[in-house]
C-alpha cells in the first residue's frame, strides 16, 4: 500500500494555499504517496474527516483553500492530542503537511513527535525571526511567509498614485486613511511604503498622537492632501488598541480587529476641524480583499516549491516535525528545513517590525526596510509631476 500523507490548511486564508496543495499532490504522485486533505484544518483531523485528493482537480492559480480552514487550539480542545493521534492512526496517515500561521503551527508543538512538515503562510508575515541583533536582512530565518508578497503588492498598489488612492486624495484635497490587516505585527502596513503613502502607523509602536497630529497638519499644509496607512492592531500611547471586539468563540484569545482607520479618522476629524472641512477626512478598509484573489508571481513560484519540497523531505524519511523556511543568501532565495525542536514554542518565531525597518518619529519606513521589501515586492515609482504645471516655470501645484 502507498504511504499516506495528510495535508491541512488553517487560520486566515492566503492566495497560494491551493498552489501548495496542487504542487504537493503532483509531487506525491511522482514519489509514490497518496495525499489526503483534512477538511477545515485541525478540525478535520479531530473529527477524522479526510478526503482523498488523488482524483480531485485543484486549480493552483485561485485563492482560498479547497480544503477550507479553521482556527483550532488543540491544547484547549478536550482530549485534543489523543483524538488527533488516534484519527491519524485509524486513517493510516503517517505524516502531515501543515500550512498555517502562528496559531495553526503552534499545534505542532503540542503533538511534538508526529512527522510533519510545517509551512508558514500568513499575509501578516509575522512568522520567522532575525538571527542577529541588527536584524540584517541576510540573516532572516524565513524571509517572508507565503501570502505576504501578494497582499503587500495589493496595498502598494492601493495607496499609489498610478494605481491607487492618491489621485482622488489629490483631486478632493482629502486626507485618506487606509487600514491594513495585521493584528500584532505591522509588516503589511509597512510594505505599503513602496507605494509611497505619507505616514504609516504600526502596532509595534504606540502612537504619540500629538506628534502625529502635528505631522498631519504640516504635511497637509505643504501638499494639500494626504495618504495615511494604519494597521488594524494600532495602539494609543497607553498601549490600548484603537479598536477591538471580543470574540467569544475565539480559542486563541485573539480579539477581533478591523476599524482602526475609522477610529483614527473620527479623532482627527474632531481635532482638526478648524483647519479642514470634516468631509475631507475619510477612511478605507479593504479588509479581506488583502487575502483574496489570485497569487502574484513570486508567491505562486515559491508556493509550488514549498509543496514539492514538503513531499520530498517526507520521502527522504523525515521522522520529526520540521519547519520549512525561506532563506536568502548571496542574493538568492532557497528553502531550508529547521527542526521544530530548535524552538521552545511558536513565540520564539514571532516576528515584529523594529526600528531597523521603521522610523516611529517620522511614521515612515527606513532605507533598510525598503531594501528588505524590494526583494519581494515591486515598488511603484512616485510620479512627482502629478498636478498642474505652469508652462513657464514648471512649478507644480
Ligand atoms: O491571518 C491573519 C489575519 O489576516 C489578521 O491580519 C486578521 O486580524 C485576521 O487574520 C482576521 O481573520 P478572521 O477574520 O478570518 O478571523
Amino acid at each position: 500500500m502507498k504511504k499516506r500523507i495528510g495535508i491541512l490548511t488553517g487560520g486566515g486564508d492566503v492566495q497560494v494555499l491551493n498552489t501548495v496543495i496542487a504542487s504537493a499532490k503532483k509531487a506525491s504522485e511522482r514519489l509514490g504517496f497518496k495525499l489526503f486533505g483534512s477538511i477545515k484544518g485541525w478540525e478535520g483531523i479531530l473529527k477524522g474527516s479526510f478526503i482523498d485528493l488523488t482524483n480531485l482537480a485543484i486549480d493552483p492559480g485561485i485563492g482560498g483553500t479547497v480544503l477550507k480552514s479553521s482556527r483550532i487550539n488543540i491544547a484547549k480542545t478536550k482530549d485534543g492530542p489523543e483524538r488527533i493521534l488516534n484519527n491519524l492512526n485509524q486513517n493510516k496517515i503517517e505524516a502531515l503537511i501543515v500550512l498555517g500561521g502562528e496559531d495553526t503551527l503552534s499545534n505542532a508543538f503540542i503533538l511534538k513527535e508526529f512527522p510533519s512538515v510545517l509551512i508558514s503562510k500568513t499575509i501578516d508575515n509575522d512568522v520567522g525571526r532575525f538571527d542577529n541583533t541588527d536584524n540584517h536582512i541576510n540573516k532572516i530565518t524565513n524571509y517572508f511567509t507565503l501570502g505576504f508578497p501578494t497582499a503587500a503588492e495589493k496595498i502598494v498598489s492601493l495607496v499609489s498614485l498610478k494605481e491607487g488612492l492618491r489621485t482622488t486624495a489629490y483631486s478632493h484635497e482629502r486626507i485618506l486613511i487606509v487600514e491594513s490587516m495585521g493584528m500584532h505585527a505591522g509588516w503589511l502596513a509597512l510594505s505599503s511604503a513602496l507605494g509611497h503613502p505619507d505616514l504609516i502607523i504600526i502596532p509595534e509602536f504606540p502612537l504619540n498622537y500629538e506628534h502625529f497630529r502635528e505631522c498631519v497638519l504640516s504635511k497637509y499644509a505643504s501638499q494639500g492632501h494626504l495618504i495615511i496607512v494604519v494597521a488594524e492592531g494600532a495602539r494609543w500611547e497607553d498601549g490600548s488598541h484603537f479598536y477591538t471586539e471580543i470574540d467569544e468563540n475565539e480559542n486563541f484569545y485573539h480579539p477581533r480587529f478591523g476599524g482602526s482607520a475609522q477610529i483614527l479618522k473620527n479623532r482627527l476629524k474632531n481635532d482638526i476641524a478648524n483647519f479642514l472641512n470634516p468631509r475631507n477626512i475619510n477612511s478605507v478598509n479593504p479588509s479581506y480583499l488583502y487575502r483574496s484573489g489570485a497569487p502574484n508571481k513570486i508567491d505562486h513560484y515559491w508556493a509550488q516549491k514549498f509543496g514539492e519540497k514538503a513531499v520530498e523531505i517526507l520521502s527522504a524519511g523525515l521522522e520529526k516535525p520540521t519547519f520549512l523556511f525561506i532563506q536568502r543568501e548571496n542574493a538568492a532565495f532557497y528553502i531550508k528545513d529547521f527542526p521544530l525542536s530548535n524552538y521552545g514554542s511558536i513565540a520564539d518565531l514571532h516576528r515584529f517590525v523594529g526600528k531597523y525597518f521603521y522610523d516611529p518619529d517620522e511614521f515612515k519606513i527606513t532605507e533598510n526596510g525598503k531594501n528588505y521589501l524590494r526583494e519581494i515586492i515591486r515598488e511603484i515609482p512616485l510620479d512627482r509631476s502629478y498636478g498642474i504645471k505652469k508652462e513657464i516655470d514648471n512649478e507644480i501645484y
